[in-house]
């Protein structure tokens, strides 16, 4: 059949925000494993969409392992950043996570697409996308095409919504 185009994406977010739950979600189920355990490093991931074949460089979140999502930024054609939408007290540290990567000479002036998902939206102290974008202040960002989706993991919620957006963006 037809090959899919290729591409390679970052996830990246804070520790604990759900990057690896969203992309093993993004799997066929048969490939979906149950228990998903912190990010070491990075693990290497991929899934298809109708016209795509995602590999995704899925990163560790804790503070030790951040200073290894730069060395990912030159081959990365899309981003997807990970909130965790009940973590108030941590918002101003995944602001300046987000600040730092949108200023990095290999991400600043590229128009590469930013898909944020505001996660964990079933949580009762969780604000909404709209709060989670005024908080990380996304208006701000001119010079990439972005989007902020709510989304709930662990039942896939606002996933696929997600996705689209990237896909519409990369065709
Ligand atoms: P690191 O690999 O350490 O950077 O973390 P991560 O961003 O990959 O987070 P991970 O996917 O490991 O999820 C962390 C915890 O949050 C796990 O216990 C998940 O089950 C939980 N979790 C992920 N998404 C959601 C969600 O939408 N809602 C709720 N309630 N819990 C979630
Ligand atoms: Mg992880």
């Amino acid at each position: 059949g037809l090959k899919k185009k290729e591409v390679h994406v970052l996830c990246l977010g804070l520790d604990n925000s759900g990057k690896t739950t969203i992309i093993n979600k993004l799997k066929p189920s048969n490939a979906q494993t149950q228990d998903i355990v912190p990010t070491i490093g990075f693990s290497i991931e991929k899934f298809k969409t109708s016209s795509l074949s995602f590999t995704v460089f899925d990163m560790s979140g804790q503070g030790r392992y951040r200073n290894l999502w730069e060395h990912y930024y030159k081959d990365c054609q899309a981003i997807i950043f990970v909130i965790d939408s009940s973590d108030k007290l941590r918002m101003v540290v995944a602001k300046e996570e987000l600040d730092t990567l949108m200023n990095h000479p290999d991400l600043k002036h590229r128009r590469i697409p930013i898909l944020f998902f505001a996660n964990k939206m079933d949580l009762r102290d969780a604000v909404s996308s709209v709060k989670v974008s005024q908080l990380l202040m996304l208006e701000n960002i001119k010079d990439k095409p972005w989007h902020i989706c709510a989304s709930d993991a662990l039942k896939g919620e606002g996933l696929q919504e997600g996705v689209d957006w990237l896909q519409d963006q990369i065709q």
